[in-house]
């Protein structure tokens, strides 16, 4: 039990050396960085249901390589300050050779953007949509390299920038890759181009339209410091729609209210290597001596 910690800090060492260039996007997917991913994800809450997550698991199949338009790659849990987010990022798939042949050319895939708010800070209104395409196709071609760029399909919210209000925390931002059962239907209210961007939850969405979560991406923005006063009903945030965005016709500006308690101010590891240890399971044992042989 003593060194959970301890063989925590040395998975993410791992994770880290893993990813030796943060710039790059990979070839291939070292199933060990999707299995930390999972763990990541799920313990800053981002699986949290009801008004505090977006209530939808991660077990990655593919790794999710976002690319901003300064050529950074988006490293999870890390925070962004708005001004790099302007434009829409372009976002890579790198499928786990086991699970290459789920990504094939006849899938269908949905990308979301969404805000699941701070941690401990749920918005009473749930997420919020900052981009949504259905449709998406690709697939890894034949050779060494198996990543690829879902493309087509419809965009019905177009890209809005992220930008919370002052003073609410580290907002956990996710783009989240979903494959489309081959029966998928949009829901009639998000279903054409130009929807604007709004509160929504992903979890409603997800099990109304039978899609799978398979790969994610995903870091935080604060604006200003947490003040754990703001009230429920303000108003309007800054956040700008990226004039380049994809084609359509969305034109109106993005508005989001914050929910009122004082968030946790950290959007990072809290809930305990227990957590972790778990979630991971056999996996960490492999983590565990492969950190031991560094
Ligand atoms: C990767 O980027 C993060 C910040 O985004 C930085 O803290 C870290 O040092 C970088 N790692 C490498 C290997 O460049
Ligand atoms: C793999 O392919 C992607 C998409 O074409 C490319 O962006 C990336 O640089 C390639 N990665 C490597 C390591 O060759
Ligand atoms: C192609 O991928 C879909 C999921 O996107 C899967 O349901 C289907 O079985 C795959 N087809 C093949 C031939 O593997
Ligand atoms: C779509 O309709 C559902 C109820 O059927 C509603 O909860 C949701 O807010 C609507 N979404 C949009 C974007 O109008």
């Amino acid at each position: 039990m003593l060194c959970k910690s301890t063989l925590l800090a040395g998975a993410f060492a791992v994770l880290a050396s893993a990813q030796s260039s943060n710039n790059t996007v990979p070839a291939t997917a070292d199933t060990r960085v999707l299995a930390l991913t999972d763990v990541q994800y799920a313990n800053s809450g981002r699986d949290d249901s009801g008004n505090a997550g977006f209530g939808v698991k991660l077990n990655s199949k593919a790794l999710l390589t976002v690319v901003l338009s300064s050529g950074q790659v988006i490293q999870n849990g890390q925070q962004y300050p708005v001004d790099q987010l302007q434009e829409r990022p372009t976002v890579y798939v790198t499928p786990a050779d086991n699970y290459a042949s789920l990504f094939n050319s006849s899938s269908k895939y949905t990308l979301t953007l969404a805000d699941a708010s701070s941690l401990g800070d749920a918005d009473p209104e749930g997420n919020y949509r900052h981009f949504l395409a259905n449709g998406l196709t690709g697939a890894p071609g034949s050779g060494a390299n198996k990543t690829f760029t879902p493309e087509a399909g419809t965009t019905i919210t177009n890209y809005a920038a992220p930008g919370p209000l002052p003073g609410t925390g580290p907002h956990r931002y996710s783009w989240l890759l979903f494959e489309e059962p081959a029966n998928f239907q949009a829901p009639s209210n998000l279903s054409t181009s130009g929807v604007s961007p709004s509160h929504w939850y992903v979890s409603s969405y997800v099990q109304q339209t039978g899609i799978q979560l398979v790969a994610a991406s995903f870091f935080t923005v604060q604006n200003g410091n947490p003040t754990g006063s703001v009230a429920s009903t303000a108003a309007v945030n800054t956040a700008s729609l990226s004039a380049s965005s994809a084609s359509g016709s969305g034109s109106a500006a993005p508005s989001q209210t914050s929910g009122s308690s004082s968030p946790s101010g950290s959007s990072n590891p809290s809930s305990g290597a227990a957590q972790i240890a778990a979630s991971l399971g056999a996996g960490f044992i492999g983590l565990a001596g492969l950190v031991a042989l560094l």
